[in-house]
């Protein structure tokens, strides 16, 4: 019965069991993962947007090598986890539709330009930073593809976070000129990252299930929490300034007390009225329009393969 399915799963995540595709799960758990899967696919995908800018400007080959390695490495995140999302029950096409139709969600991070250099390094420390803290605890989140796909994302995201530290770290003991574009472009980075971990818990109306069913294994304020003790340290080791002015370490409590987010801005992105919104979703719908063909033939030729296997 219901009951006995539901009493069953219960179990399984109260001792901290994985769920597979295959096991009775309640729709709304099931409808939760597409949503935080699939957002955090269409994430991956949009995110290589921001970098490509730069893959045929970088400074040297080294960078442009190393900038080609990452990008390819989020399309590579970006499958990964339209794949894991699949196993839900959704398809690949429902995902793509949403997201070239502007009805999906995707990390508010990725609707910020980049007018510089040096935004390959605050996207690399900052971005892929913020995504290892929020991405390390997903790797024991409660279903099994996702939880497994995350170990295998974690690892190449190390890279992606050292890179861009060293991308800083070059250009803040380089000439004056580079220090103060490495300082501006963490100054447009930083709050913006910290936005990636979601809304305060206070207003995350999401929070409190995901954590009962172990998706979320800490709240967007903990995480955001940890991210900050991690920069201070790097800010100082790379001879930058932190952007917030009232970041302060409360002794007392073990927490950090930082400066007003600019909540404001994170909503309007969320309403799809950031810098780069329409960009962003204009240039993946023309990729998808113009790799048309690609695909057609891709499923023309397996139907002729399967047709000459007839005989
Ligand atoms: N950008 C866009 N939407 C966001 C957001 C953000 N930074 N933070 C929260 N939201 C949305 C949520 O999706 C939710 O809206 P919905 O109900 O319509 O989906 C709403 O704001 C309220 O937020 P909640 O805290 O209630 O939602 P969640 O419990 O889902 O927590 C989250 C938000 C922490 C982002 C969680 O979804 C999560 O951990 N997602 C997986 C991680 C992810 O998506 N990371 C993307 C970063 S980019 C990346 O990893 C690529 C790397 O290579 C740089």
């Amino acid at each position: 019965t219901e009951e006995e399915q539901q009493a069953h799963f219960d179990a399984l995540i109260e001792a901290d069991q994985r769920i597979e595709p295959r096991d009775w799960m309640p729709e709304k758990y099931r409808k939760t993962l597409i949503r935080q899967i699939s957002q955090h696919a269409h994430s991956e995908i949009i995110g290589m947007q921001p970098e490509a800018n730069w893959i045929t400007r970088a400074p040297s080959l080294k960078r442009k090598a190393i900038l080609i390695a990452k990008v390819q490495d989020e399309a590579g995140h970006g499958l990964y986890l339209y794949s894991a999302a699949q196993t839900l029950g959704i398809s690949r096409e429902e995902m793509t539709d949403a997201l070239i139709e502007g009805r999906a969600r995707y990390s508010s991070i990725f609707n910020y330009h980049t007018p510089s250099w040096a935004d390959m390094g605050a996207i690399g420390w900052l971005v892929d930073g913020a995504a290892i803290c929020n991405q390390v605890p997903l790797c024991r989140a409660s279903y099994g593809p996702y939880g497994r796909a995350m170990v295998r994302i974690c690892k190449e995201e190390s890279f992606h976070q050292r890179q861009g530290f060293e991308i800083l770290y070059e250009l803040s003991h380089g000439t004056p000129e580079q220090k103060q574009m490495a300082q501006e472009s963490v100054n447009r980075w930083y709050w913006p990252s910290l936005m990636m971990f979601g809304p305060s818990d206070d207003a995350s109306p999401n929070s409190a299930q995901s954590m009962a069913w172990k998706i979320k294994r800490f709240s967007n304020d903990e995480l955001r929490q940890r991210f900050v003790g991690m920069c201070v340290p790097q800010f100082e080791a790379l001879g930058l300034e932190c952007p917030d002015k009232d970041l302060r370490y409360d002794e007392e409590t073990g927490k950090w007390i930082l400066g007003e987010i600019d909540w404001d801005e994170f909503n309007a992105i969320l309403d799809g009225r950031g810098p780069a919104n329409t960009d962003r979703i204009r240039n993946r719908r023309d990729a998808h329009e113009e790799g048309a063909w690609v695909r057609e033939a891709a499923v023309e030729y397996a139907r002729k393969q399967r047709e000459r296997q007839r005989f």
